[in-house]
């Protein structure tokens, strides 16, 4: 499979790092706006070839989409990522204009291409996706459940004290420091609900550490992560590329699901060689329902702008 990485920097490279080492894709080529910045990323991460034993080829290109062509999957990191004290909808007068032409590039190229959005703010973004390119609504994926439910794992293990393959949990609606709902009452350690383990209190610390997963980093690194996005993209590209059918909270088109339609936001997802092959509806409490519900609002606040 071929996989296009749009954006070069940290995000990027680290997904197209990633897709290299678990040697699934033929090719993945990374592309930038930045002179040199792609052919160089490519070029050192090829340099990794032999020593990480794998044999995908990236090659890096500066703005050329016809270095593109035929992508199966293309993945859009590109755009400004946020600075400390910043919100992913502040970055929305900046990013949208990127968005939407990048998208416009890549299915120019690519035909059948299905789209990944990662940048921010992931939802509206994806939603801008759909909008400029009226692609069928398994074709274009908002990545950000993936993320927030590794970091939601993360903080359940920390809580629990058991490494994180012990863990799961997912977190279903928006990406954004207050639309994410850690579904802490289905998290399991085990196939043990995690409330077996964990009081209240802790709980409570889990879901609000697990809703500022990405702020909490942003203050100390300076600037947006990169490890976990990267691994969380990537994961979803080997879902298609391999046609796992592996199930992803992520932000999806909905047409009637959960109640919501015409927006882009998290909810479980199948994902195959399609892109999104099914939404899966699970059976939220009231409490659940009602956060779902803020958080769509929230996201059609932030989609207003566009
Ligand atoms: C984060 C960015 C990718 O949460 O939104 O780290």
């Amino acid at each position: 499979m071929k996989v296009t990485v749009v954006g070069a920097g940290a995000v990027g490279a680290s997904c197209a790092e990633y897709i290299a080492i678990k040697d699934f894709a033929s090719e993945v080529v990374l592309i930038d706006i930045k002179e040199g910045f792609a052919e160089g990323k490519a070029m050192d991460l090829m340099q990794t070839a032999s020593l990480n034993s794998f044999d995908t080829k990236i090659t890096g290109t500066t703005n050329d989409y016809s270095k593109t062509a035929g992508s199966d999957v293309a993945v859009i990191t590109s755009g400004i990522p946020r600075k400390p004290g910043m919100t992913r909808e502040e970055l929305i007068s900046t990013n949208a204009g990127i968005v939407k032409s990048v998208a416009e590039n890549l299915i120019k190229h690519s035909p059948n291409v299905i789209i990944i959005v990662v940048s921010n703010p992931m939802d509206t973004m994806t939603y801008l996706a759909h909008q400029a390119t009226g692609l069928p609504k398994n074709r274009i994926i908002g990545m950000g459940g993936a993320l927030d439910s590794a970091r939601f794992k993360y903080r359940l293990s920390e809580a629990l004290g058991c490494p994180a393959s012990d863990v799961d949990g997912m977190v279903i609606g928006g990406h954004s420091d207050t639309g994410m709902i850690p579904l802490t009452r289905l998290a399991t350690r085990n196939s043990v609900p995690v409330s077996e383990f964990l009081d209240n209190d802790k709980m409570e610390y889990v879901k609000a550490e697990t809703k500022v997963g990405g702020a909490t980093l942003t203050k100390l690194l300076g600037t947006s992560a990169w490890y976990a996005p990267g691994a969380a993209v990537s994961a979803m590209v080997q879902a298609i590329g391999c046609d796992t059918q592996k199930m992803f909270p992520c932000s999806c088109l909905l047409e009637g699901e959960y109640g919501l339609t015409d927006i882009c936001i998290g909810v479980p997802a199948i994902i195959g060689k399609n892109g999104i092959e099914k939404i899966v509806e699970i059976d939220l409490n009231d409490a659940e329902k009602t956060n779902l519900e803020e958080s769509a609002a929230a996201v059609r606040k932030t989609n207003g702008l566009i």
